[in-house]
């Protein structure tokens, strides 16, 4: 079904909801006052039984007691109830066009407020029934609670998209004295199989010299199907500028120790995986290294392997002795004080830690492999030698908190 159908069928399918609403609440109010005491004695009853403690083994003189000060509250709460639904089907009804939020808000409650107003006239017509003005503001009450609660789910849902939507750029500065002219380094990490378009279009603007992807750029399954849109991104990163990307721990299949979703499992990548890449235009460069007009560019491959989280020495000890300005794409930055620090390497960049999920004071809450709190989330660490990536995903259900995805840009000088 297209989706232009889909939404005639919805509009369909509410406005015969609230037919049937309105016709319930016009059929309740027909029924003559002993007739009405009768359905609401009933829930009164019902209700007692369940909320009164020994309502059963009561004398029955107090259950009518009991029962007829119950009646009160209950009818009252049936009206509400009826108009909470009402209100909450034209609100959703309303929802079905785009634009004019707190209209359709506010006409929602006026809607269940002016059928209210007919209510009350209709029971003031009926046998033994009455009306009254606070019985309007009952009702209408009901509509303003229900609409409220939606009307919040709406803006929580936007913000969101609104949130996902957004990437910040982020620019470092910093300086080398191996460095004597401008180089733009642009960083585009963990995005775990995000579209990429509207990536591609902020690194394009920033004028990159280099583009560096230091893992995550889409999970196992992702690389072993090996993606039009994973080809796509790489594609359009090598057309902008000279690409490197190094893999993560969601490339190898290596999920995190403890996380009781995913048990941590060995998948490797593609034997061709190098050769896909290069066809992009993109380096892949897993535990190896490049030089190229005096830098010297390191792909460290995530260590993350069940139990052991540890990079390959052996690839970082080769890079120490290297030539030229070293710069070290390794996706953990849990291993940066650690492995890296004592080094001479001058620029690492990581990502993993998805600037802590959530952040709070400019502090991240959570990361994988650092756990609550952690220290390397976001942001340049020792003076620019390390520059840790938010990430650009969006992929996770729980959403990001003053934390947007992030294009880093590290401008060495
Ligand atoms: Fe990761």
């Amino acid at each position: 079904m297209s989706k232009k159908n889909s939404l005639i069928l919805l509009r369909v399918i509410l406005g015969i909801l609230i037919l049937v609403n309105m016709a319930i609440i016009f059929d309740f109010s027909k029924q003559t006052g002993e007739k009405s005491s009768e359905t609401s004695g009933k829930v009164a009853y019902s209700v007692a039984e369940v909320t009164v403690p020994q309502f059963d083994e009561k004398p029955k003189t107090e259950q009518q007691k009991i029962v007829q000060k119950l009646q009160h509250p209950v009818r009252k709460a049936a009206h509400m109830a009826e108009f909470a639904s009402l209100g909450a089907l034209v609100f959703l009804f309303l929802l079905t066009w785009k634009k004019g939020l707190w209209f359709k808000y506010g006409g929602s409650i006026l809607f269940a407020f002016l059928y209210a107003c007919t209510d009350e006239a209709h029971q003031s017509i009926t046998s033994q029934r009455s009306a009254q003005f606070s019985d309007i503001l009952i009702d209408a009450s009901g509509a303003l609670i229900s609409c409220s609660i939606l009307l919040l789910v709406v803006c929580l849902i936007r913000g969101k998209q609104k949130r996902d939507a957004r990437i910040a750029v982020s620019v470092y500065p910093v300086s080398n004295p191996k460095i004597d002219r401008r180089l733009r380094i642009a960083v585009a990490a963990d995005l775990h199989g995000t579209p990429g378009e509207p990536i591609v279009e902020l690194l394009r603007a920033q004028k990159p010299d280099l583009i560096l992807i230091p893992g995550d750029l889409t999970d196992d399954r992702g690389l072993r199907l090996w993606m039009p849109s994973t080809a796509k991104f790489l594609q359009d990163c090598a057309a902008i500028a000279p690409t490197y990307y190094s893999l993560g721990n969601h490339e190898l299949g290596c999920y995190h120790k403890g996380n009781p979703f995913r048990k941590p499992r060995k998948i490797t990548p593609p034997d061709d995986l190098a050769e896909r890449v290069a066809k992009t235009g993109a380096v892949l460069l897993e535990n190896s290294m490049i030089a190229r007009d005096g830098l010297t560019i390191c792909g460290l491959t995530s260590g993350l392997d069940g139990e052991k989280n540890a990079p390959d020495g052996d690839t970082l000890n080769k890079f120490a002795e290297a030539e030229g300005f070293k710069i070290l794409l390794c996706h953990h930055p849990e291993y940066y004080a650690k492995y890296i620090r004592p080094l001479p390497i001058d620029l690492t960049v990581c990502g993993h830690a998805h600037g802590g999920h959530w952040r709070v004071f400019g502090r991240g809450v959570y990361a994988p492999g650092q756990g609550l709190f952690p220290k390397y989330t976001s942001g340049a660490v020792d003076g620019g030698r390390c520059v840790i990536s938010c990430g650009l995903g969006n992929h996770t259900k729980i959403p990001r908190f003053f934390n947007p995805r992030e294009v880093v840009v590290i401008d060495v000088e």
